[in-house]
């Protein structure tokens, strides 16, 4: 099937900034994304649970809707240093088109 790349998102990753193209359906949610195009060492180990941790990234342009917080989200980022209101895990993020022209930055 030939998928249409219509997602582009942003990603600020170790002081450079790269832009990566995705489709809904392609990646279960934005942490397993950002994993397979990076190979972040320590990223998702909880394998997107929502409990580790380590797949914490700030929100830098996007709407209120993505800054609402998921399951066990909030509970995981009150334990963590670093966190602000823009903080989310990207395993709780899924790829969705709403998500085209999202910059983040992977903490
Ligand atoms: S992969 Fe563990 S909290 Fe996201």
């Amino acid at each position: 099937m030939n998928r249409k790349f219509d997602i582009s998102i942003t990603v600020f990753l170790n002081g450079e900034k790269q832009s990566i193209m995705t489709y809904q359906g392609e990646y279960r949610n934005l942490m397993a994304l950002l994993y397979d195009k990076f190979y972040i060492e320590d990223f998702g180990e909880c394998k997107g649970t929502g409990r580790c941790g380590t797949c914490h990234i700030n929100i830098l342009n996007h709407s209120e809707e993505l800054l609402n917080k998921e399951g066990n989200e909030t509970t995981t980022l009150n334990k963590m240093d670093f966190v602000d209101s823009n903080s989310r895990l990207a395993c709780q993020i899924m790829i969705d088109k709403k998500l085209h022209g999202l910059q983040i930055e992977v903490v």
